[in-house]
């Protein structure tokens, strides 16, 4: 076969028969690869024309169809997967031949995958993708790292196939090695947080205001279209109105309430620790969905304690409270996701633009939201701007709104509902903006116990102090 396709993509699950197809339809021929004879039937089935869209089970056939420098992108789970399907690649690659991982992996894999093909003359991206199956097939959000030059060769098909936002595509040149999966990394736990507090909302509206599906249909909708509006919020609305096809009533009610993860919201709250960077609203809906698989011993725990019981709020005032509430706590999340990437760009040499990600994430991805358009303002305005607080044009968005989170964390305390997400976003707002903190206390204790010393307000130095017992 000549060498004709302009990209090639290995592993043919909707992810990937989704993202070729989207190639094709942008005007570049694209080759898939997979090892299941029906995988890539069904490709060519739906492909069509054989000379934009084809496939094939032999990697040998795949690789020797494509144009050079080859550009291979892999939608495979992440993991082991990924380098077994390197090996088998690179005995039939070219010097300066491209490969792009596109999956959730973790990012020191990146860093050691990019290091071990370098030295071969192969160019490794890592890029994370987001938008699910019908972002890859409609325009997803795509956040490439790597080398930069080799970047040119992919640009025009990364920016063709991707979401755009106002006309401008949802993909950028992010920075070196894996600063792509570094980002897909953090997103994932911005999204993580989001998820947490959009049900904590729910919990809310549903227990103290004793609203029904019907009207939590109608309430998140409403918000879809104003401040709040984003994929997630708009989803959260469509779920309500999903009827069960098994048993009578609404699906919503019917799932259990234990939340899985694959670990890439667990993996930001593991690295932002690393760093030393707070990112508590990422942490706490980690923790909630390690609680909720705890669910034999959360139900016999039920059973052996007592909690208030809720005292109905009036709809409209909990509507308000909710709204303003969620939209602060919103806020918050992509604060300290953003702080985390600011942070990882100075300790892994990534170089990172903030204002330039949350453009990409204004459309395509799963935290694409109307927020991030006002987010890349901000880091527009000032491009080394540590955390979104500190941004004069988020002041009276925070100011206006934190209010209302804080009746709703007490309304949620005193009626027994769980919502950790809300409180623990309150909370590191009220750390962040407190030029005072008892943490001096921390620090004498630190002394007297353990002779660990501490710095003066007033002086300049280390002091210790042989404490009175
Ligand atoms: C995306 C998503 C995606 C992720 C799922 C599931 O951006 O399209 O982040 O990459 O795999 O959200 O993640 P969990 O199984 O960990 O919830």
């Amino acid at each position: 076969m000549e060498k004709t396709y302009d990209f090639g993509l290995v592993g043919l699950g909707v992810m990937g028969r989704n993202f070729i197809l989207n190639v094709a339809d942008n005007g570049f021929s694209a080759f898939g690869n997979d090892l299941d004879i029906e995988k890539v039937n069904a490709l060519k089935e739906e492909g069509g024309d054989t000379s934009k869209v084809d496939a094939s089970t032999d990697t040998a056939t795949f690789v020797k169809a494509l144009s050079s420098p080859r550009k291979i992108m892999l939608l495979v789970p992440a993991g082991k997967i990924v380098d077994a399907v390197i090996e088998g690649l690179l005995p039939l690659l070219d010097k300066d031949d491209i490969i792009i991982d596109g999956g959730n992996s973790f990012f020191t894999d990146t860093d050691r995958r990019e290091a071990y093909l370098s030295e071969k003359g192969i160019h490794f991206f890592g890029s994370g993708v987001s938008g699910g199956a019908k972002g890859a097939r409609l325009g997803p959000s795509i956040m490439p790292g790597g080398n930069r030059e080799a970047y040119q060769h992919v640009k025009p098909i990364f920016e063709a196939v991707s979401a755009k936002y106002n006309g401008e595509p949802c993909v950028a040149y992010l920075g070196p090695k894996s600063a792509g999966n570094y980002v897909k990394m953090v997103h994932n736990g911005i999204e993580y947080g989001l998820m947490q507090l959009t049900s904590e909302i729910y919990d809310l509206l549903k227990k103290g205001g004793n609203y029904s599906n019907s009207q939590l249909h109608q309430t998140y909708t409403k918000w879809n279209s104003g401040r709040l509006q984003s994929f997630l919020v708009e989803i959260t609305s469509e779920i309500f109105t999903q009827k069960d096809e098994i048993a009578e009533g609404d699906l919503v009610d019917k799932i259990l309430d234990k939340a899985k993860q694959k670990g890439t919201g667990k993996w930001t709250s593991q690295n932002a620790m690393d760093l030393g960077i707070p990112v508590p609203s990422i942490d706490i809906a980690v923790s909630m969905r390690e609680i909720s698989a705890l669910k034999e011993e959360r139900i016999q725990a039920d059973a052996l304690y007592s909690r208030p019981s809720v005292e109905l709020m009036d709809q409209q005032e909990l509507e308000k409270l909710t709204e303003e509430a969620l939209y602060f706590s919103f806020i918050i999340t992509y604060a300290q996701g953003l702080h985390q990437l600011a942070d990882a760009s100075r300790e892994y040499g990534y170089n990172l633009d903030i204002a330039e990600i949350a453009k990409i994430w204004r459309a395509g991805c799963i935290i694409r939201a109307g927020l991030l358009a006002d987010i890349t303002e901000a880091f527009n305005e000032d491009k080394k701007l540590p955390n979104l607080l500190l941004s004069p044009s988020f002041i009276t968005k925070v100011q206006e709104t934190v209010n209302s989170a804080r009746t709703l964390v007490a309304f949620a305390a005193k009626n027994g509902i769980p919502a950790p997400g809300l409180s623990n976003s309150l909370t590191y707002f009220d750390a962040y903006t407190s030029s005072r903190l008892p943490l001096n206390l921390i620090q004498a204790q630190r002394d007297h116990f353990g002779s660990h010393t501490y710095e003066r307000i007033d002086k300049e130095g280390i002091f210790h102090t042989e404490w009175e017992s």
